[in-house]
């Protein structure tokens, strides 16, 4: 999608729903409460039934994402509340399921842990080399790209047409990205689970996930996991993210923006083993990231030279908040070998936040210095 469209389309977004409001009705969504809704005779002539099939306040965030997404989309409470809900509503018993070996590791805790004593098969792959094998015999195909934390990428519109020609659903999982940098569907893909606990949120204030397509028959039946499962979200929360929604497109464009200088000067500094960025010119991912995606993240890995060095460049830096989790608008940092991820002792997953950039870069490059 071009810049401008996709300007028009968060321009759109803070106005959605507007034609639907009668004089003196809140502009903004109300939150709900509601487990139990007015319900005399045919349940069906009601708008709402029951707080578990669904409610007001999370249709307007999901009418909103979908705005987003440019296609159907599915509330849940949490980013692997999303991705349990697609693997257990699309795989069963004997089917094979490709997940990335270097994604976030509770997908693959998640498959391992819960899918496979069902009787499905999980197979890994790493995702720089996701595309070698071809999917064939796969039902469904999940990719993470960039991954994180290790920032790799796969090619979604190849990934899209293997899995085509192999029958496999496909699946991107966009959350480092979100609809503004990435657009999975329109490169091809069935599905996009997105944790909107990250940067659609940003405010670091409540989890929430969403799985969005275009396939009616796959949003039915995500709409029944959910339904059946429980797996709803509290209206509270959904309502905290449509309002962290509402700026994302600034939050994020600052984000990225301020990620990018930061990343290009982290390449000149000598305290550096390993630096990773897909909008590094240098970078492995750079030819595919440049092609897919309209803005390169607010992540960056770093590897400096062992774990005290990395725990010190956390611990010292004045601007890092050192947390497990990104896309917010604080910049935050943690060690990943720490969750036993497989990347060296010094890895930095750095999250690029909000902060001013040159106030930002100057304490990064001091800390940088004292390690
Ligand atoms: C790429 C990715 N997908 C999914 C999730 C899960 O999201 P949540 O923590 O909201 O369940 C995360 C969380 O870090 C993530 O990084």
């Amino acid at each position: 999608m071009t810049d401008a469209k996709l300007d028009e389309l968060a321009a759109r977004l803070l106005h959605h729903g507007a034609e639907k409001l009668s004089p003196g009705a809140s502009v903004v969504p109300s939150i709900v409460p509601a487990a139990v809704f007015h319900l005399p005779g045919i349940p069906s002539n009601a708008p709402y039934q029951y707080g578990r099939f669904h409610n007001p306040t999370w249709e307007a965030l999901e009418e909103a994402l979908g705005l987003l997404e440019d296609a159907e989309t599915i509330l849940f409470p949490s980013g692997m509340a999303a991705i349990a809900a697609l693997m257990f509503a699309t795989v069963a018993n004997g089917e094979r399921v490709l997940i990335p070996s270097d994604g976030y590791y509770a997908t693959r805790a998640l498959a391992d842990q819960f899918l496979k004593p069902l009787g499905a098969l999980i197979e890994e792959r790493a995702t720089a080399k996701f595309l070698d094998d071809g999917f064939a015999g796969f039902k469904l195909v999940l990719v993470e790209t960039p991954s994180n934390p290790g920032l790799d990428v796969c090619d979604i519109a190849a990934a899209a047409r293997a899995a085509k020609q192999a029958g496999a659903l496909l699946a991107v999982d966009n959350t480092t990205m979100t609809p503004l940098g990435q657009r999975p569907l329109t490169l091809g893909a069935d599905a996009v689970v997105c944790a909107d606990t990250k940067a659609i949120n940003g405010h670091s204030d409540t989890l929430m996930g969403h799985v969005a397509t275009r396939d009616g028959a796959l949003a039915a039946r995500l709409r029944d996991w959910r339904k059946f499962s429980g797996t709803i979200a509290g209206p509270f929360e959904a309502w905290l993210v449509h309002r962290g929604l509402e700026t994302l497109e600034v939050r994020f464009a600052r984000m990225c923006s301020s990620a990018a200088t930061i990343a290009d000067r982290l390449a000149a500094s000598k305290k550096l083993v390993a630096l990773r960025y897909p909008g590094l010119a240098s970078d492995p991912a750079f030819g595919i990231a440049k092609r897919q995606m309209s803005t390169f993240g607010t992540l960056i890995s770093l590897t400096l030279r062992d774990q005290i060095a990395a725990e010190r460049f956390i611990e010292t830096c004045p601007l890092i908040q050192p947390s497990t989790s990104f896309g917010g608008v604080r910049t935050c940092a943690e060690r990943r070998a720490r969750w036993g991820d497989a990347v060296a002792e010094g890895f930095i997953r750095l999250s690029i936040g909000l902060e001013p950039v040159e106030v930002l870069w100057r304490a990064l490059s001091e800390t940088l210095d004292t390690v």
